[in-house]
Order: C-alpha cells, then structure tokens, then sequence
C-alpha cells in the first residue's frame, strides 16, 4: 500500500512538473517567449556617461551648475562615453543588444539652447548614431534627461516660463531632421514627474529649486513652481510631437512618447481610507500627466485640492496634450505602502506637491526590496486605467554599492532583473501593450542621487583609472546569455554556474 502511495506522488509530481507548475519549471521563460517585435535593450544618459563637458563647444547645463555649486561629486569625466563610445558600442554588440537608450546633450548640440548648432556636437552624436546602426542597434533617444542648458535657466527661468516651449521645439526639430533618418524613437522628457518634484518642490535635484527653509535651494517656490512646469512639460512635448507629425512623421515613420516614474503604491492596511489614499497617490504621481496625455485634463482630485495653483489647460491646449504620446516611457524602480492621513502639513508652512497629495508614503527601498509584482502591477494598472497604450519600459534595474570587486559578483542583479523580467512577460500575457524593456543600466555612471558611491551597471566602470576600463559584471552575461536565447530563471545552480564560468575565464 505505501509503495502504491509514493508511485502515484510521484506520478502526480512529475505530471505538475511536466505541466510547468514545479517551482523552477513554471517560472522558466526565454527571449523567445516574447511577442515578436518587442525589443530588449539597456541605457545610459548623456550627463551620466559622456563626461568631456567642456569640450568641443559643449556649455553647462542646469546639473552640471547644481553639482559644482553645492561641491558635490560631478559628471565631468563619468565614464568619458565622449571619446570611448566606439569601444561601448562594440560592447552592446558583444552582449546582443537590440536597442540602446540614450540621451542628447541639449547645450552640446546647440551650446546656448536656441541659436546656432555646435558642429562638433552634432558631429559627436551623428557619429554615434551611425555606429550602433552599423552594429545593428536600434537607438532610442531622449532628448530632455535633467541636463537643461544653464543658459536658457538664466535668461528666463527655463522650464517655468512658457517661452521654453518655442526653445524646446527648435532644438526637437535640428533633432528630427540631423538624426531622424536612423532615429525611430523619440521620448521628449525624462520622468517627468519626477524631474519636477525633484527639481521644483524638493530640491534635490537639478534645477534644485523649492521654497524649503534649510534645503539649499536659493531660489523657487514649491507652492506653484511644481505645477506651472509640470504643465509647461506637457505642452512643450505636445507642441514637439505636432513638429513631427506635421513635418516627419511620413517621411522618417518613428514615433514621440513621454515617460513617467511609475511608483507601485499599495495601500498599508485594507481600511477604505488607505485605498482612497492610494488612489490619490497614483493620481498625483501618474495621474497628473498621464490623464491629460491619454483624457486631455487633470485628474479631478488635483484639480479640487490644488485650486487655483493648478494652471488650466485652454480648450486647444487640451486638444493637443490629448494623444500626443505615441507611447508611454515608464520608469520603474519603487514600490510604496501608502497610508491615509487627515492633514499632512507642509514642511514649509505653504501647501506643496507633498502636503496637497496629502497623505503619508512608506517608500519600500529599491536596495533591498525585490517585488516584480509591482511592475505586473503598474502595467496592470496604466491598461486598465489608460486605455492599454504601448509603453516601454525605459528604466529598471538594481542599485548596488560601488564595489568593484563585489560588484563583478552581482548575482542579487541576475536575480533582480530575471524577476522583473518574468513579471513584464506576466503582463504582456495579461493583455498590456507593453512592447520593450530596457535595463538601467548598460554600465556604471555618475549616479543621480548617488554620485560614484552606487550604481546600476551590467559593466562597471573602474573610476579610479583615467581609461575608465569596463569589465562585464555576471549581470551582463546573464543579459546577453538570454538576449542568445538561453532559457532563465537561474535558480541558485545556473547562479552557482555562471560565477564559475565568470571566474574561470578571468
Ligand atoms: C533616472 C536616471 C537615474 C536612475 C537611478 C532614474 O530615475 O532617470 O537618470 O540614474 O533613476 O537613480
């Protein structure tokens, strides 16, 4: 009887095994598994990468002036992408990439922002173009990654002075018309959310303008600042998508979309006042531009709680914002437990971004916190509530310090981006359009918020050296080994394999 028994466990385990519901077995996927067509790639921006920010004509931007001045740790060499961008791309071919992300340089293509072009920038960018295209790599450029001209910041205040829509357009057009015979994507600004809150109403970001005592901000106003460039961001990427619909879009046949930091908010306890809550957060956060994006208007909780500090958009103004994204850029690394609170008072005494969402944000860290099903949420939720525009994912990745040697070893990034892999492949089969995925980053750069101290790179880049040697970390041949094909979802034994092949061929 006990023989019976165990045969038919074991039957029936083999049968779940067979049928993909074994652990290893059902979570098992390859590139293959992929609609056709959807694209796998990595990125990199200009300021991050390119260092050489004062040659060949390229003048300051608003990050290179908020670096220097508060003595921070800077992007003046970065990994000196300027001059090294013929080994890089040799690189992305070597680990099969389909499509790179990569941003312009504004002030190195056009030094002052409006004006005459910098030959030697336009130069330096046609001939990166050419390169990847030779190697068959598709790019992917953004053209506003936090790096505003410092120029145009002090003529008229840059991004909160409507004058920046005519400046942004100009400098979209040399854009289109010197790259956009290879160039088929075109993502104007950079989460733009994020770029806003972090520059108008925080502070710790480039511009660093906010109303905050104590905050190293000179100058700004968090009360209104948030929401007028907020705004002029949407109209000025409106304006450029119409530029290329009216002028290139036949011709050259590539599309403009607009990307967003896409936080995933969880309500911290089942109450109806902490899902209420989250339901404000990803209006606040998605909502503000996405919904006049996809609906043409803000989302009525903004519109009630901000008042009169939430500029309007004109009848015509909506009719543009409305549908000028080709696709949906999401940049996703966060997820957050949200919890409703009455009154959340500013720190400054004057309603801002924080205060008007109002409630309190636990931020689980990215360090620390592996959750794919927050990227199966997010997508879940741009589908249901935005009508399933294509997106991409233009950003995802893993932090971890800048330990060269460590580093080399990245096997919690392996695990990191098999996860979230496997959950964008869950939501593609769910019925999002979601139609790339990029991972953040190609190798390590001068970091955002981090400076050299962390970074994200599948290659690490020794910034020690003056020839910023690069090394494949084993997330790099883990991407390449599944951009070839290889089946993944690792597990320890393919993780314990791959250290040992790695360590073997050093
Ligand atoms: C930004 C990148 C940055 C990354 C990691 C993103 O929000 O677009 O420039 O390096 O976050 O911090």
């Amino acid at each position: 009887m006990e023989d019976v028994l165990t045969l038919i466990t074991m039957i029936v385990l083999l049968l779940l095994a067979f049928h993909g519901f074994g652990k290893c077995s059902s979570d098992l996927y390859s590139r293959s598994d992929f609609p056709e067509g959807f694209v796998f790639g990595a990125g990199i921006s200009a300021y991050q990468w390119e260092g050489a920010v004062d040659e060949d004509g390229r003048k300051p931007s608003v990050w290179d002036t908020f670096l220097h001045c508060r003595k921070m740790d800077n992007g003046d060499i970065a990994c000196d992408g300027y001059h090294k961008y013929k080994e890089d791309v040799q690189l992305m071919a070597e680990t099969g990439l389909h499509t790179f992300r990569f941003s312009i340089s504004w002030s190195r293509l056009i030094s002052n922002g409006r004006g005459s072009i910098n030959p030697k920038g336009l130069q330096f960018y046609k001939n990166f173009i050419q390169e990847l295209v030779k190697h068959g790599i598709e790019p992917h450029v953004t053209l506003h990654h936090y790096d505003f001209p410092q120029y145009l910041e002090d003529d008229y205040g840059g991004w909160t002075n409507r004058k920046i829509i005519k400046d942004f357009t100009a400098y979209a057009d040399v854009c289109f018309r010197e790259f956009g015979n290879h160039v088929k994507f075109w993502t104007t600004i950079n989460e733009a959310n994020i770029f806003t809150i972090g520059g108008y109403n925080d502070g710790n970001s480039p511009p660093g303008r906010c109303s905050f005592p104590g905050r190293n901000c000179t100058l700004g106003n968090s009360s209104t600042e948030t929401y007028i460039v907020g705004h002029n961001l949407l109209l000025a990427h409106a304006s450029v998508s119409r530029l290329y619909k009216q002028k290139y879009k036949d011709i050259q046949g590539g599309s403009v979309g607009f990307s967003l930091f896409a936080m995933n908010f969880t309500p911290s306890t089942n109450s109806k006042d902490d899902e209420i809550a989250t339901k404000r957060a990803n209006d606040f956060y998605l909502g503000w531009m996405l919904e006049p994006l996809i609906y043409g208007d803000y989302p009525d909780v903004m519109k009630r709680t901000i008042g009169s500090r939430l500029p309007v958009f004109s009848k015509e103004e909506s009719e543009q914002v409305k549908g000028s994204s080709d696709f949906i850029g999401v940049i996703h690394y966060l997820t957050a437990l949200v919890t409703n609170i009455d009154i959340n008072p500013s720190l400054s005494g004057i309603p801002d971004f924080n205060s008007d969402m109002g409630e309190s944000i636990n931020i689980l860290s990215m360090r620390s916190v592996v959750s794919p099903w927050a990227m199966e949420g997010i997508l879940e939720y741009i589908k249901q509530s935005y009508g399933n525009p294509p997106v991409y994912i233009l950003e995802n990745g893993k932090t971890m310090n800048q330990d060269l040697e460590l580093q080399q070893k990245d096997t919690p990034r392996i695990e990191y981006l098999d996860a979230y892999i496997g959950a964008v492949l869950k939501a593609v089969r769910n019925g999002s359009d979601t139609r790339g995925y990029f991972v953040w980053s190609f190798m390590d750069l001068y970091e955002l918020l981090n400076g050299y101290k962390s970074s994200f790179g599948l290659y690490s880049v020794n910034f020690s050296d003056p020839h910023r040697k690069r090394s494949p970390k084993l997330s790099a041949h883990w991407y390449s080994g599944f951009l070839k094909g290889k089946p993944t979802f690792l597990g320890s034994q393919g993780i314990t394999q791959l250290h040992s092949n790695f360590s073997s061929s050093r």
